[in-house]
């Protein structure tokens, strides 16, 4: 177990470290007291499949930010798993780009997007897999409630009911309803507008979408 904390902390140091550590860059930002309001938010959907490495550099390495600089706070994120997935018309089984380790680790991250509502918490398990998925180690994906702390049993019953492979199927059809529809992954959309090519510039795209009073330091530098 000692052998994992280095992520452990990691995850912690940049989630709850970072938040208030930027304010003395520049006197005139204002610190975000208070959430802004459901309506005023910008939705941020990231489709994914979860052994992608351009979607797993992109959660670990790009979408941090929102947590790094208090994006969160503006942003209602919808993390899509299961993006490029289909149903055999064959014999009715989903099948992933990837394989079945991947069909797998989806099933766990619709059930860690069903299981709990708290977006610190779906954060933090989905860079843990993603993070072990780029070091090839993505079996060990059951490590990651006991390095985070949190109680694996309901991940997991939702797990082993088959859950996350019926959330699959719904994801599947809301995927298939994109238009336009995906054209490579991870496909990154502001507000429903598909940022394409210039996904790795959502902060940009996000701070130009937000029409709230609760500017965030992040958007007051662009
Ligand atoms: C279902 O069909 C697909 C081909 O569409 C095949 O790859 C897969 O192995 C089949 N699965 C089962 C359980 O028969
Ligand atoms: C979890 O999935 C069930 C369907 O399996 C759905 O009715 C419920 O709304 C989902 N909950 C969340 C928080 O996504
Ligand atoms: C699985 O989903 C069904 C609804 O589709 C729900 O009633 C049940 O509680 C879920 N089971 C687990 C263990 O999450
Ligand atoms: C989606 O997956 C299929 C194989 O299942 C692959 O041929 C296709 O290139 C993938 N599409 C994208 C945009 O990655
Ligand atoms: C964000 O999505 C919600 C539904 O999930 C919708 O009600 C809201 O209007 C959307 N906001 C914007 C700015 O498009």
């Amino acid at each position: 177990m000692m052998a994992n904390w280095p992520i452990f902390f990691f995850i912690f140091v940049f989630m709850f470290a970072s938040a208030g550590s930027s304010s003395s860059l520049h006197d005139k930002r204002i610190e975000i007291t208070e959430f802004a309001s459901p309506g005023e938010r910008v939705n941020l959907s990231v489709y994914f499949e979860s052994l992608s490495e351009p979607c797993a550099t992109f959660i670990i390495k790009n979408l941090v930010e929102i947590f790094n600089k208090d994006l969160i706070n503006i942003v209602n994120l919808q993390l899509i798993p299961w993006a490029n997935a289909s149903i055999s018309n064959i014999n009715n089984t989903i099948l992933c780009q990837n394989g079945p380790y991947e069909c797998q680790l989806n099933s766990v991250e619709a059930c860690v997007l069903n299981v709990t509502n708290n977006v610190n918490k779906q954060y933090a398990l989905i860079y843990c897999f993603e993070f072990l998925a780029l070091e090839g180690r993505h079996e060990k994906w059951q490590n990651c409630f006991n390095q985070l702390g949190l109680p694996e049993k309901p991940y997991l019953d939702c797990f082993h009911a088959g859950n996350g492979t019926l959330l699959g199927r719904d994801y599947v059809s809301q995927v298939s309803k994109l238009s336009p529809p995906f054209k490579f992954l991870p496909w990154v959309l502001v507000n429903d507008k598909p940022l394409e090519k210039d996904y790795e510039n959502f902060v940009t795209h996000v701070c130009q979408a937000y029409k709230g009073p609760l500017v965030p330091p992040a958007c007051q530098l662009i």
